[in-house]
């Protein structure tokens, strides 16, 4: 078994909720690697010996990011949609099949290359765990190789089929498909199923749709996440209370009973701000103030996604989070990691602690604050493994 020791860190941010604002730190302590797990934590003076030593010259060690949102695998250009919207035209979910039409066309070796470019662009920022959705196949064959490209690379694999219904189908017909054979092909690639879950647009599911769609992932195995209360207030929320999903995304609109709900079942559903999507869409950002007050649990996440935000950038994330949330620093680093575990169920990733996986990021700057304080930076210089 190779272990590393990493040393002279000016801060090691532990994530492990162990003081005040959660993020642990620890200031004089060096730490043990070994396969791929955390094997010693402690001062540097106790630290034991080691097979390498990594000396990270007074930076900053944080549990590497969990983006527990992506729709990472896709293909074409929807730049001008972007350009359009900058100039006033509102967001509904009807550029997917621009979307769904060019990744139809594109080979697995073409959706292979962009999806490695994707990822790489991802851990230079510091993401080590990528959850990633299909949702631009919207047929069975392309949705179930959109799963089965993902899960080459994650583990955390969504079935999105309930994305929107595609151009010139029948909804009824669609949703029949979606949840039976197009389910059926793609369950065995996938960890969890999906549905935008947005009466505001026409191309979206509707409440009963989206329970529908649920239900049937759920029958197949699957475990629940949602996007909802993106476009307008709905019952996104309400609805994956109810059925005990993992995670409602977006939360961009949220009544005092929604923020009632998330705070009531926190142990179950956690609720993932996407703050790129309204930075690039102009939609107002979340109250996230109100729902973390309440006690809901919260992560953070990038979305990234040709349509309403092409950023995987979780610093910038974070960077939106305090500036436009209101979050503390301590809350949207949190949010980033632990936040982003809980919301993939997980508790082996998101903080730094003995017998957990080393996804460890270094920070090139003194201290956590950099991470807010220094906006659109290259900060990450280090992620293991
Ligand atoms: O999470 N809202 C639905 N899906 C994506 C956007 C998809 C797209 O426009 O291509 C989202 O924002
Ligand atoms: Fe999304």
């Amino acid at each position: 078994m190779a272990s590393t020791l990493i040393t002279s860190m000016s801060q090691l941010v532990t994530c492990d909720g162990t003081d005040d604002d959660g993020l642990g730190i620890r200031p004089d302590a060096a730490l043990i690697v070994e396969d791929e797990r955390i094997a010693w934590i402690g001062a540097r003076s106790a630290a034991p010996a080691a097979d390498t030593q990594v000396d990270v010259d007074g930076r900053c060690v944080l549990p590497a990011f969990v983006d527990s949102h992506t729709h990472l695998i896709f293909a074409g250009d929807r730049s001008a949609e972007f350009t359009a919207r900058m100039s006033g035209q509102a967001y509904d979910g009807g550029g997917i099949d621009v979307t769904v039409a060019a990744t139809r066309e594109a080979s697995d070796d073409e959706l292979r290359e962009l999806l490695q470019l994707r990822l790489t662009r991802a851990r230079v920022q510091g993401s080590a765990t990528i959850e990633i959705k299909s949702g631009y196949g919207l047929d069975i064959d392309t949705e179930a190789r959109m799963l089965r490209l993902a899960r080459e690379v994650t583990d955390e694999t969504t079935f999105l089929g309930a994305h929107v219904v595609p151009a010139n189908t029948d909804r009824r017909d669609y949703l029949d498909e979606v949840t039976g054979p197009m389910l059926a092909a793609c369950a065995p690639h996938a960890r969890w199923v999906d549905v935008f879950c947005e009466p505001n647009s026409p191309h979206a599911f509707t409440e009963d749709e989206s329970r529908e769609v649920l239900q049937a992932g759920r029958a197949a195995g699957l475990d629940l996440r949602v996007h909802g209360n993106q476009l307008g207030y709905g019952p996104g929320v309400q609805l994956a209370c109810e059925l005990g999903a993992a995670s409602v995304d977006h939360c961009t609109y949220l009544s005092q009973r929604d923020i009632d709900a998330l705070a009531d079942c926190k142990d179950q559903t956690t609720a993932t701000f996407l703050p790129g999507v309204e930075f690039s869409t102009h939609e107002p950002y979340p109250d996230a103030r109100r729902l973390i007050d309440a006690g809901a649990s919260v992560a953070l996440a990038s979305d990234c996604n040709p349509g309403t935000c092409y950023s995987s950038a979780m610093p910038f994330m974070i960077q939106l989070a305090v500036r436009e949330l209101k979050m503390t620093i301590a809350e949207a680093v949190l949010a980033a990691t632990v936040g982003g575990a809980r919301a993939l169920r997980r508790d082996d990733i998101g903080r730094i602690a003995v017998g957990r996986r080393a996804h460890v990021a270094v920070l090139d700057a003194p201290s956590i604050e950099h991470l807010a304080y220094q906006i659109g930076m290259p900060l990450v210089s280090g992620l293991t493994p």
